[in-house]
């Protein structure tokens, strides 16, 4: 069992990294809330699978439980799935000493953990991540919350609402992504690039010689690398919980891949966009001199390795793109904060000249590749 503790406001909190844990977390939840009533808000995907198991051991340990199914798709991830747990809270009678458990992926766990911030102004959660990407980066660090309709550009607004509340436990067992189809594995494994690129070089290199075997799939091998991928986040996230200044490297990739993964016709997961978007902040890097050529195409490559896309798949007008980009909840004061890779890691640049940044779109169009 490997076990990490994260220091955070709200209080400590263990990250607990063992294969077979769910039908035996009992005993950990027991530990950090005495309440034994809990709602367990999980993924439609995992209530027959991986919320059984859980539901099935906490309620022969005595627990209550109010189970709430959601279904995990980015459109549903909105204030009206909040509302919904919050209806289930109320109908079970939970109260300030009781529990949200989240088990799924981050969709779940951003919207159980927003609500579990707003419920009552606040109760305890537990997340169980059951995808690579919730595992190695959702559950971890607090963020919490909901995409929310853009009128002016008719599409949703990613995670615009939202709370830093952290969970009081995260329960990472890699079994649980043995049900998980081979391209979440892979959009995972994306946010497990994006770590390794700002903080990590022995993980990258960890990434590049397993890459076949992940990109296909097989993971039995993954454990390294989800402990690596989460340590850096764990680091990242203790020394700025509240995203005021190095958290915003754990954005690399997403001010690009938040203007793609609303786009219906490009059809991508969360890491494909933020895949994607990490070669275009590389493609900007390299233009700004902040890394070589070569450092570029390295990047690419790893993404690539491990099966991911690094271009669109059908031309997108930059113009939109730029347009939606300055939505993002990263721009300030109408100037876009971009995260970049640098010689040694990642920067933040408020400065970058928007033809850098159209020219970086040009690169991940199809035909630039
Ligand atoms: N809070 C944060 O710090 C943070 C960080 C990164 C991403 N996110 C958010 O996380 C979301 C993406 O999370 P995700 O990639 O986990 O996607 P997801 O929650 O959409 O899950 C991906 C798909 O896998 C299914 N699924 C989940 N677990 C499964 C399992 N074990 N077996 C079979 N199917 C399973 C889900 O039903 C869904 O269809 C985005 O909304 C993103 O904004 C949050």
């Amino acid at each position: 069992m490997t076990c990490m503790q994260v220091a955070a406001s709200r209080g400590p909190y263990d990250i607990v990294i063992e294969r077979d844990l769910l039908g035996r977390c009992g005993p950990m939840i027991a530990a950090v809330n005495s309440g034994r009533r809990a709602v367990l808000v999980e993924d439609e995907a995992v209530s027959a699978t991986h919320a059984e198991v859980v539901a099935a051991h906490l309620q022969s340990q005595g627990w209550t439980l109010s189970r709430h199914p959601l279904r995990a798709e980015e459109h549903l991830k909105q204030m009206a799935a909040v509302e919904g747990i919050w209806a289930a809270a109320a109908a079970a009678g939970v109260d300030r000493g009781d529990l949200i458990i989240a088990v799924g992926g981050g969709i779940v766990g951003d919207v159980a953990g927003f609500a579990a911030a707003t419920w009552l102004r606040g109760i305890d959660v537990v997340q169980v991540p059951t995808t690579l990407l919730s595992m190695v980066d959702a559950s971890i660090g607090g963020k919490t919350g909901v995409n929310v309709p853009l009128a002016d550009v008719g599409q949703l607004g990613k995670n615009m609402a939202g709370a830093f509340w952290s969970p009081n436990l995260v329960l990472v067992d890699a079994d649980a992504l043995g049900t998980l189809p081979v391209r979440e594995v892979r959009s995972g494994l994306a946010e497990c690039a994006k770590h390794a690129v700002i903080g990590d070089r022995a993980l990258e290199s960890l990434l590049l010689s397993e890459a076949e075997a992940l990109a296909a799939g097989r993971l039995d091998g993954v454990d390294p690398v989800i402990e690596q991928a989460i340590a850096v986040k764990r680091a990242v996230v203790q020394q700025d919980e509240r995203e005021s200044g190095a958290r915003m490297l754990l954005n690399l990739g997403h001010t690009f891949g938040h203007a793609i993964e609303p786009i219906e016709s490009l059809d991508l997961t969360h890491g494909e966009a933020v895949s994607i978007g990490m070669v275009a902040a590389s493609a900007c890097a390299a233009g700004l001199n902040l890394i070589t050529r070569e450092r570029e195409a390295s990047i690419r490559t790893l993404l690539a390795s491990l099966g991911l896309p690094v271009c669109l798949q059908h031309t997108v007008p930059v113009d939109h793109l730029l347009a939606a980009m300055r939505h993002d909840k990263k721009a300030v004061a109408g100037q876009l904060r971009l995260v970049l890779p640098s010689g040694d890691g990642a920067v933040v640049r408020d400065d970058v000249p928007m033809e850098r940044v159209a020219s970086a779109w040009h690169a991940v169009q199809p035909d630039a590749v």
